[in-house]
């Protein structure tokens, strides 16, 4: 199913953060968010996870019309966000942490994601009993991914994966995205690294200022001279 969003827009107070943005995402897609710092990327993230108050034309998966849907229905609608700045429960285990992410009752069925977790971030399985606040900043990362995936979603946000990270975390995380995406999710990656989400997309926007200002296929971009020069350092 097709999210399709129209004059999306967020705003603190008065100040606009967000400004008409438009923009589609298809199932299994994986569509780049790129930006530099306060382009208004986790805004917008923000405001498909009903978290800040926003305003649309449209915002609608398939036929259905979410823009008065709570964050609570829409994550029984398939959406997840995995934020900036990851917010892993510290004192839990990496364990708890997993069983939070799961909304359902099914004990077997939150046993069996968890363990597909496992699966995908083998690190996160050596480390499920060890408090979250004392993983490294990649592992934190998977876990906060992880824990997004235990509710099921069949639309994934990941705001900022791989910030801070090693390449090697960075490749990782691309590789979770391909994976998944093979499992129809559809996934929406915020990133200032737009190298990493435009080799892990399909199709990418640029926001600027609120705004977006260039949309496309990721191989496209990648050529795109305005962002090679604001974004790639070329
Ligand atoms: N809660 C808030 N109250 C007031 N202003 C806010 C709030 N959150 C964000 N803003 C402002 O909205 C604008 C967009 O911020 P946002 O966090 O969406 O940008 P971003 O692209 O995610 O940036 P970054 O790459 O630094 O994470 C910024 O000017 C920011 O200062
Ligand atoms: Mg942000």
């Amino acid at each position: 199913m097709t999210l399709t969003v129209q004059a999306l827009g967020v705003s603190y107070g008065t100040v606009p953060a967000l400004r008409e943005a438009s923009f589609t995402i298809g199932s299994g897609e994986v569509v780049a968010l790129i930006g530099a710092n306060g382009a208004g990327k986790s805004s917008l993230l923000k405001a498909l996870m009903a978290l800040v108050p926003h305003r649309a034309d449209k915002l609608a998966l398939g036929d259905a019309d979410l823009r008065t849907r709570t964050t609570r229905e829409r994550i029984a609608r398939g959406f997840a966000l995995s934020p900036e700045g990851r917010h892993v429960f510290p004192d839990l285990t990496v364990q708890e942490n997993l069983d939070l992410g799961y909304l359902g009752r099914d004990t077997t069925e939150a046993t069996q994601r968890a363990d597909a977790m496992f699966d995908l971030f083998p690190r996160l399985a050596e480390r499920r009993r060890q408090h979250a606040g004392t993983l490294s900043g990649g592992e934190q990362q998977m876990l906060a991914i992880a824990r997004a995936m235990m509710a099921g979603p069949r639309f994934l946000m990941l705001d900022e994966p791989t910030l801070g990270l090693a390449p090697i975390v960075v490749q990782q995380i691309g590789q979770f995205i391909s994976k998944v995406r093979t499992q129809g999710v559809s996934v929406l990656i915020a990133e200032q690294n737009a190298e990493m989400a435009l080799s892990a997309a399909d199709r990418a926007y640029v926001l600027e200022n609120g705004s977006i200002v260039l949309s496309g296929t990721a191989a496209d971009l990648l050529r795109d001279p305005a962002v090679k020069k604001a974004f790639l350092g070329l």
